[in-house]
């Protein structure tokens, strides 16, 4: 038995702003400039009301099915990806179930930017093993709950998305194939991005409210440095571990937390440009959602085609990194 990507949706909010928004309406020391060298971004979608990670989601997977062709009443196991959950306790992945008048398994699970990339693996050895035939599996992250919106160096990097995919159970001779990953986690770069308050470490007081300690912290060039080779080993691992090379790639699919990342690694691993899918202008770092949001827009825009070799590869918080091919079973 074997798992295929079966369907994908998309949702991005509607509210958009441009990086004007963040200089000239909250009075950010930062510039047009600044944004789009250092980072590629020039607009993003952020939540508006009553949006939350749940809603996005509910969204993003009802699309999905419709592309499947699949009802709720096919699927038998709900996972989200999210660190931005609509509150600690339940999961997203509830919230979404009863949305959607679902009466399956429902879970969420966290490795932040890799969420996808991890949850891929986790979702497709469920269906491989035969405990699930068919996962509703979507990356979600409502960024803006975690941003300090007076901090230009975290506000300006991030969006509000989420991003579907359905993975069923196929026979052999189906044309798409989920492959394994190839995933890694380094622990002791955990303060390097991260949430430092409202946790049981640091329970939130008024005074951790006071320093935005509730907020999402990154010292960015650390995080770079470590995105750049991490991405760039893991896929020469994994390429290595699938008995492929970068000519066997017809599509790459990167996570979308600076075009700087995404060309460094992408230069040194000599992938075409024109075979990357870059959405980080228009909707910047979407965390967990940027995979699977890119890959459907590839989709609409007909850059992926049945029986192509798709590398998604990732890094953030944790540190967590990772690499995965899909064998594309779409038309
Ligand atoms: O997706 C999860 C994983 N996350 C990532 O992969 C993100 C990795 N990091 C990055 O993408 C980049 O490090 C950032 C975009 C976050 C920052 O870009 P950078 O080129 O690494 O800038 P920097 O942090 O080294 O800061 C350079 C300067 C600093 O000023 P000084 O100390 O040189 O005077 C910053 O204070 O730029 C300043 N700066 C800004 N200036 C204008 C930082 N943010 C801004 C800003 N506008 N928004």
């Amino acid at each position: 038995m074997k798992a295929a990507i079966t369907g994908t949706g998309r949702y991005f909010p509607e509210r958009e702003e441009t990086n004007a928004y963040f200089y000239e309406e909250l009075g950010l020391d930062t510039s047009e400039d600044w944004i789009v060298e250092r980072t590629g971004i020039r607009t993003r979608r952020l939540a508006g009301p009553g949006e939350t990670c749940s809603t996005m989601a509910v969204a993003a997977a009802r699309r999905c099915l419709q592309d499947a062709g699949r009802s709720v009443d096919d699927v038998d196991a709900i996972v989200v990806a999210t660190v931005t959950p609509d509150q600690p306790l339940p999961s997203v992945a509830c919230h979404v179930q009863a949305a959607l008048g679902a009466r399956c398994w429902a879970f969420d699970l966290v490795a932040a930017c890799s969420g996808f990339v991890y949850g891929l693996n986790v979702v497709a050895g469920m269906v491989e093993s035969g405990r699930a035939k068919c996962v509703l599996f979507i990356g979600a992250d409502h960024m803006s709950s975690i941003l300090d919106f007076r901090d230009r160096n975290t506000s300006i990097i991030f969006g509000d998305a989420a991003g579907a995919v359905l993975v069923e159970a196929v026979d052999d001779d189906h044309p798409g194939t989920v492959h394994r990953s190839t995933l890694h986690a380094d622990g002791t770069g955990a303060k390097h991005l991260q949430i430092p308050a409202g946790g049981g470490a640091m329970p939130l007081t008024p005074q951790l409210l006071d320093e935005g300690l509730h907020f999402v912290k990154q010292e960015g060039r650390v995080v770079f440095r470590h995105a750049v080779s991490g991405i760039i080993s893991v896929v020469r691992e994994h390429l290595a571990s699938e008995g492929i090379t970068v000519d066997d790639i017809d599509l790459f699919v990167p996570h979308q937390a600076n075009v700087r990342i995404i060309h460094a690694a992408m230069d040194r691993l000599k992938v075409p440009r024109d075979k990357t899918v870059i959405t980080i202008d228009r909707y910047a770092n979407t965390t967990a959602a940027s995979i699977p949001t890119a890959l459907d827009i590839a989709r609409e825009e007909g850059r992926v085609r049945c029986g192509d070799r798709v590398l998604f590869a990732t890094f953030g918080a944790g540190f967590t990194w990772g690499a995965q091919t899909v064998t594309w079973g779409l038309d």
